[in-house]
């Protein structure tokens, strides 16, 4: 088969990884790749933005497979026009989208139908939103309905931050039509948990947990990020918690979604606190987190192309798969300045980390020259270890982390400690 994978960061270079293990797998094209993809398919300057480009390049090239990974060209329709060339697609539809690119859409969806989540109101008028947080307790949760590069969500802990977001988004515009509307909602407490699950629509398959650690710095202080490191299994996600987000959540999800005539065929993301009422959706995802996809996917067992197949025909339910009764932690490698503006095009030493048994190193933002690598944003490396639990996992990718060397480069020291 010929097979393209859409995006270019750690996610995609975990998914390239097992997907090019496949047999059926004849020609690999990744659009656009980065400098470790590179390894397992053929990276073509077409950015995953680029819809007409991903089209034309469907067509010459008799693709008959995509994998499309990222937010962005999943919520601009990639796999509905895919799907209409004869390409068959591992990913949503633009509407099944939704449940991420409209926060809105999937609070709405959440309420209808009785899903477990944190209290909020609409807001499309500044005035209204100002008042509303005057007088409200603090902290409290601002975020813009749409897309935001996963800047758009502001937990206030003062009056004054939560002014500011809503002006960010209402008045100055920051994140353009994404914060036409915003969404405020009530401040949960409790350890964070991400399951991804593979669904066809009809069956709904939880992977291993995981916990990913947003905050830009130790100890869970500054900004929020894309996510600095994960550890998985989660040490808070209990046989029976699983259980009961399987019959209040995940089921419940899909059932809400066919009801309002919408199939989701991918990865959906289920970012849940586990508060003292019970778990509660915070958001959902159309797709396969970043970092998490570099800590849960090399715990697979099981071909992962195999999978996507059958999520595409709607044959899940047929397929035998399970994670290793291990653990993994993946630390994310950044250049100074992430979340904000840094600096790049620094070599990067790796010093011989990769040669460390049970390590992977995944490249979020990297570019190859020749025989040399060099960072090319924020989130550079995602240095993954598998251990058979959770400290012997993260002393190994904390060992491997120790031997790569690049300009600008920080890192969390806390991912997977006990919190
Ligand atoms: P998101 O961009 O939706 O993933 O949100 C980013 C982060 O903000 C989440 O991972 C949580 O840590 C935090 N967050 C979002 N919503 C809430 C909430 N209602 N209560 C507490 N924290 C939240
Ligand atoms: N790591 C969070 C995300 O992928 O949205």
């Amino acid at each position: 088969m010929n097979v393209i994978l859409i995006g270019g960061g750690g996610r995609e270079h975990v998914i390239a990884k097992y997907v090019a293990k496949n047999p059926k797998v004849e020609n690999f094209y990744a659009l656009p790749g980065n400098g470790g993809i590179a390894q397992f398919a053929e990276c073509v300057k077409i950015s995953a933005e680029d819809i007409d480009g991903i089209i034309n390049f469907a067509k010459n090239n008799a693709i008959d497979f995509a994998i499309v990974a990222p937010d962005d060209p999943l919520a601009l329709g990639a796999v509905d026009r895919l799907e209409a060339i004869g390409v068959k697609c591992f990913g949503p539809s633009q509407a099944a989208a939704k449940i991420e690119s409209s926060k809105i859409f999937a609070k709405e969806l959440m309420t209808k139908y009785g899903i477990p989540t944190a209290k909020y109101k609409i807001f499309s008028r500044i005035d209204d939103a100002l008042s509303y947080v005057a007088t409200s307790d603090c902290p409290i949760v601002i975020k813009a309905d749409g897309l935001a590069k996963g800047k758009g969500v502001t937990v206030a802990e003062n009056f004054k931050q939560a002014r500011e977001a809503v002006m960010s988004c209402m008045k100055e515009k920051t994140f353009g039509k994404s914060g036409e509307r915003i969404l405020i909602e009530e401040y949960l407490r409790g350890p964070e948990v991400t399951v991804l699950a593979f669904t066809d629509g009809k069956t709904i398959v939880p992977m291993i947990s995981s916990m990913d650690h947003k905050r830009a710095y130790d100890g869970n202080k500054g900004p929020n990020t894309g996510g600095m490191g994960v550890v998985a299994p989660n040490f808070y996600y209990s046989q029976e918690i699983s259980d009961e987000c399987m019959k209040k959540i995940f089921v419940p999800t899909i059932n809400a979604l066919n009801s309002e005539g919408i199939k989701f065929k991918g990865c959906l993301y289920f970012g849940l606190m586990l508060t003292a009422e019970g778990p509660k959706v915070i958001e959902y995802n159309c797709r396969f987190g970043d970092p998490e996809a570099e800590a849960v996917l090399p715990l697979l067992e099981g071909d992962l192309f195999e999978i996507m197949l059958a999520v595409q025909e709607e044959r899940l339910e047929e397929i035998n798969f399970k994670f290793k009764n291990a653990a993994s932690c993946c630390v994310v490698l950044a250049s100074g300045g992430y979340p904000g503006a840094c600096l790049t095009g620094y070599e990067i030493d790796f010093g011989g980390a990769e040669k460390i048994p049970g390590v992977e190193i995944f490249h979020a933002g990297t570019k190859r020259e020749g025989n040399k690598i060099f960072t090319s944003g924020g989130r550079v490396l995602a240095v993954t270890a598998v251990g058979d639990d959770a400290k012997s996992a993260r002393e190994k990718a904390y060992e491997a982390v120790e031997k790569i060397k690049f300009e600008n480069m920080r890192y969390r020291t806390d991912i997977g400690q006990a919190m």
